[in-house]
C-alpha cells in the first residue's frame, strides 16, 4: 500500500516536472537546392555525381532510420535556362521522391511555369509558409520575409532562401529563425546570433541534413559517391522524359538541314583532319560508353543539332554523332556563301561551368585549333 502511494506520488512528479519544462522533439530537416533540372548527374567533369535520382535515393535512406524527417528543397530546381520539358519532368521527380515542401525559388519564377506548381508542395506566393511536423518552414526570395503571424504554433522556425548570404544575414538579426537554408550559395554553415546559415549542396551532389534541436541546429551533408546507387521511382521519371524528348523532337524537327564534316573536307582537308583527331568527334562514342545514347540532355551537348534538324540517332543520322563542324558553323553554304567563322565566346554554350569547370578559352582552344 504504503508502496504503491510513494510509485504514484513519484509518476505525478516526474509528470509535472516533464510539463513544466517541455522541451520540443528533436527534427531532422533533409534538404536539396539548386538542382537546376539535374534528374541525373553528367558525368562531364563539373558535376560526375549528384541528381535528384541519386539524392532522392540518400533521402529515402535516411528515412527508413529516421521516418519523421522532413523533406524540404530551398529552391531553384527548374533549369537554369527555361525548358518546360525539364521544369516539368524535375517536378515529377521530385513528387516521386516525396517531397514535404519545395520552395519556389526567385529563380524558379517563370511564368510558363506557374501551373507546374500547383501539383508540388510548393511554397509560392500564394502560400509563403507551412507548418510541418512542428516546424514552420517560409518561403523567402527578397530582402522582406513575407507575414506569417497567422501560423500555428510551432517548436521551430526554418526559412527556405533563395537570396543569397547577405541578405541571409539581415534576415537572421531581424527575425531570428533556428535556421536559414540557402538554395544557392558556396559557403560553409555559419551562424549569425542562434541563427545557422546553410547552403545547399547544387545540383543533388550531396544532401543536406539539419538536425534542428532544443540545443539550437546543427547541419551535414551526405555526399553522392560513385556508388551510391539511384532511386527507382526518379529513373522511371528519368525514362519518361527521354521518351516525351524524343516525341517532341520528331514533332519540331524540320528536314535536315546539317550536311556533316565528311562533306566540308571535300574542301576543308586540314581542319577535318585537325578535328577528326579532338574530343569533339568522339563525344558521341563517351556516351555509348556511358551508356547514355538515349538521353536527350546528354545528346544536346554531345551531338550535332540535335532537336534543331540535326541528329535523331545513331542510325539515320551517324555523320552528325559527336560535336562536328557544324556545332560551330552552322549555316551558309561553302564555298559562295560560307558560315560564320566561329567564336571562341560561342564555347561556353557547352563548356558551362558544370560541364567543364577548368574551361579557359585560350588553352582550350590550343588544343583543338585549326
Ligand atoms: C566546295 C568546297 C567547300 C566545301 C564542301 C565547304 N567549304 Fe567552307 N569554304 C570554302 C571556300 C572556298 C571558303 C572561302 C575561303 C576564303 O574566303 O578564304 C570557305 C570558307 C569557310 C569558312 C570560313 C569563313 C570565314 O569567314 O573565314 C568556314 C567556317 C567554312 N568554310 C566552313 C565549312 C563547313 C562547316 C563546311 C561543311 C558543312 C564547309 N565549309 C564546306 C569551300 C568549301
Ligand atoms: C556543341 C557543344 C560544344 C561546343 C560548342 C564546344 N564544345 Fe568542346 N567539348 C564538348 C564536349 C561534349 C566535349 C567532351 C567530348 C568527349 O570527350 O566526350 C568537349 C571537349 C572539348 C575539349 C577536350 C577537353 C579535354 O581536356 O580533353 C576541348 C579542348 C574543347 N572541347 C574545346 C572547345 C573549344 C575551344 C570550343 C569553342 C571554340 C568548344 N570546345 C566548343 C562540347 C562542345
Ligand atoms: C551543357 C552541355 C553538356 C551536357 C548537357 C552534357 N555534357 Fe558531357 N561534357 C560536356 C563538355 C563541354 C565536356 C568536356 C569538359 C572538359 O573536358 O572540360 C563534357 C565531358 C563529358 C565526359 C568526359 C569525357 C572525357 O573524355 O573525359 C563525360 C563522361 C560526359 N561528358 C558525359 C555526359 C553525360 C552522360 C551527359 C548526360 C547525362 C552529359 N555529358 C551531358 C558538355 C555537356
Ligand atoms: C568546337 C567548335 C568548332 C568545331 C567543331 C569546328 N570549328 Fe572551325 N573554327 C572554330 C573557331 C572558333 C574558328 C575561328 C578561329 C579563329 O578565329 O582563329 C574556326 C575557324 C574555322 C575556319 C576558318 C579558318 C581560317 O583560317 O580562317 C574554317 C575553314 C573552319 N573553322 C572549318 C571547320 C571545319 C571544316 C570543321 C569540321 C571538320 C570545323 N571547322 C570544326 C570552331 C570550330
Amino acid at each position: 500500500m504504503g508502496n504503491s502511494v510513494y510509485r504514484a506520488t513519484l509518476i505525478l512528479g516526474i509528470g509535472l516536472l516533464l510539463s513544466c519544462s517541455r522541451k520540443p522533439p528533436e527534427r531532422y530537416l533533409l534538404f536539396t537546392g539548386s538542382l537546376s533540372g539535374y534528374l541525373e548527374a553528367c558525368s562531364c567533369p563539373g558535376t560526375p555525381e549528384g541528381g535528384l535520382n541519386a539524392a532522392g535515393y540518400l533521402a529515402r535512406e535516411f528515412r527508413k532510420t529516421h521516418p519523421d524527417a522532413i523533406l524540404v528543397d530551398a529552391g531553384c530546381f527548374t533549369p537554369d535556362t527555361t525548358d518546360t520539358l525539364n521544369a516539368w519532368f524535375i517536378t515529377r521527380g521530385m513528387m516521386a521522391v516525396g517531397y514535404d515542401a519545395v520552395a519556389v525559388g526567385s529563380c524558379d519564377t517563370q511564368s510558363t511555369y506557374a501551373r507546374l506548381w500547383e501539383r508540388l508542395p510548393a511554397l509560392s506566393e500564394k502560400r509563403p509558409w507551412m507548418a510541418i511536423r512542428g516546424v514552420l518552414l517560409v518561403r523567402v526570395i527578397d530582402q522582406r520575409a513575407p507575414d506569417f503571424a497567422a501560423a500555428p504554433k510551432h517548436d521551430y522556425l526554418v526559412f527556405l532562401s533563395s537570396v543569397g548570404r547577405e541578405i541571409d544575414e539581415e534576415l537572421a538579426k531581424e527575425h531570428g529563425p533556428d535556421a536559414i537554408i540557402e538554395a544557392r550559395g558556396e559557403f560553409q554553415p555559419f551562424k549569425v546570433g542562434k541563427t545557422l546559415i546553410v547552403p545547399s549542396v547544387p545540383r543533388g551532389m550531396a544532401l543536406g541534413v539539419l538536425k534542428l534541436g532544443p540545443g539550437g541546429a546543427d547541419a551535414w551533408f551526405i555526399k553522392v559517391r560513385p556508388e551510391t546507387p539511384t532511386d527507382p521511382d526518379v529513373d522511371l521519371v528519368l525514362e519518361e522524359y527521354s521518351k516525351a524528348y524524343r516525341a517532341h523532337i520528331q514533332r519540331t524537327a524540320t528536314k535536315l538541314s546539317f550536311r556533316g564534316p565528311g562533306f566540308c573536307r571535300f574542301c576543308h582537308k586540314e581542319e577535318y583532319e585537325a578535328w577528326k583527331t579532338s574530343a569533339h568527334a568522339r563525344g558521341f562514342e563517351t556516351l555509348v560508353s556511358e551508356g547514355k545514347t538515349d538521353n536527350p540532355w546528354c545528346l544536346t551537348c554531345h551531338t550535332t543539332g540535335f532537336g534543331k534538324g540535326g541528329f535523331v540517332d545513331p542510325e539515320k543520322t551517324p555523320q552528325l554523332a559527336g560535336i562536328t563542324c557544324e556545332s560551330c558553323h552552322p549555316g551558309g553554304k561553302c564555298p559562295d556563301n560560307p558560315p560564320p567563322k566561329g567564336k571562341l565566346s560561342d564555347c561556353r554554350v557547352c563548356h558551362t561551368k558544370d560541364q567543364s569547370p577548368d574551361f579557359r578559352e585560350e588553352t582550350y582552344w590550343q588544343k583543338i585549333k585549326h
